[in-house]
């Protein structure tokens, strides 16, 4: 019997728009794949949803992305109620989606990651900002996708705006030094990493906008590095999405720093849409989208499964 199928999208965080474009595309794939499948909107009620429709439902397909969603609460709710998922467990999503704590990861595996320090909102003295390295420096919200509430700064006014809105999104705020090379990402499938792509926006960085609008940033697969920087890339996206504790499948955010490969996040649940990344790598592997969600749902699981 084939598999039934909650696919679940949009949500109630500040990726909810790029979550239900990633969630198209699920459905798509479902369809073509002939699955029987409902599909729910992550809203207040979704705990409700799934306890009522729970023996409906053989595996939640999770299209979101973003708070509540990538941080371990979605994965959290189906634990509880032993419906498997897609993707990473409690654990691996909420390491994944704290980028400070990711970075205590990291750095205690001895993976390479931009210098930081962690600022926390209540603790800014906004009469007297000191940027703790040289600029350009990185503003970041820890908790938070897409580029949104990411700023980088050039001189002290713009560290100043640039904490006010990495605020508005997180209380604990990471400032990073600037990696100033290519960047680069690595999807993680089924415990391999896939090809790298390097990504180069026409303008300014790998914003919001040029993330999602078409045309606004060239990929280039496979990058032009050459075969031991590539094979040293797929290293350590492999070795930084298992420290983290990802399951299934990752992607790495990378920018070269002096030739080397920093790591800059894991994304647990990542983006899907048509102009996201590991759709792209999948595809130049010989993985076709229907390949790749079919991936996923043989997959799914529980944290607790053959423990309990
Ligand atoms: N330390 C850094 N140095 C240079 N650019 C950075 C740095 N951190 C982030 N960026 C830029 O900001 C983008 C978003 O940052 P990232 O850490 O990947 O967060 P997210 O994608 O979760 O919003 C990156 O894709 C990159 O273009
Ligand atoms: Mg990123």
């Amino acid at each position: 019997m084939k598999k039934k199928v909650a696919l679940i999208m949009g949500g109630l965080s500040a990726e909810r728009d790029v979550s239900l474009v990633t969630g198209a595309a699920f459905e798509k794939a479902l369809k073509e794949l002939n699955y029987e499948f409902q599909v729910i909107d992550a809203k207040e009620d979704l705990p409700k949803i799934l306890a009522e429709k729970k023996s409906q439902i053989d595996v939640a397909l999770l299209a979101l992305h973003g708070k509540l969603a990538e941080d371990g609460v979605v994965q959290g709710i189906c634990e509880y109620l032993k419906i498997p998922y897609s993707g990473s467990g409690v654990l691996g999503s909420s390491l994944g989606f704290d980028k400070y704590f990711t970075k205590q990861i990291l750095s205690f595996n001895k993976i390479p990651n931009a210098r930081f320090e962690l600022v926390h909102k209540k603790s800014v003295d906004w009469n007297q900002v000191t940027p703790p390295f040289d600029f350009p420096l990185v503003v970041k919200p820890s908790r938070e996708g897409s580029s949104v509430g990411v700023s980088i700064c050039k001189n002290t006014d713009e560290f100043v705006e640039g904490l006010k809105l990495a605020a508005q999104y997180d209380s604990e705020i990471l400032v990073e030094e600037y990696l100033e090379g290519p960047e680069l990402t690595v999807p993680i499938l089924v415990d391999r990493a896939l090809t790298p792509i390097e990504i180069r926006p026409k303008k300014g960085y790998y914003d919001y906008a040029n993330k999602y609008t078409s045309g606004n940033t060239e990929y280039i697969i496979p990058p032009e590095l050459s075969a031991g920087q590539i094979a040293k890339l797929k290293d350590i996206a492999l070795k930084a999405h298992r420290a983290c504790r990802a399951r299934v499948y990752s992607r790495i955010d990378f920018r070269m720093h002096k030739g080397e490969p920093y790591v800059m996040e894991i994304n647990t649940l990542p983006g899907c849409t048509p102009t996201s990344l590991v759709p792209k790598a999948a595809a130049y592997e010989g993985i076709s989208f229907t390949d790749f969600i079919q991936t996923l749902i043989n997959h799914a699981g529980l944290d607790y499964e053959g423990v309990r």
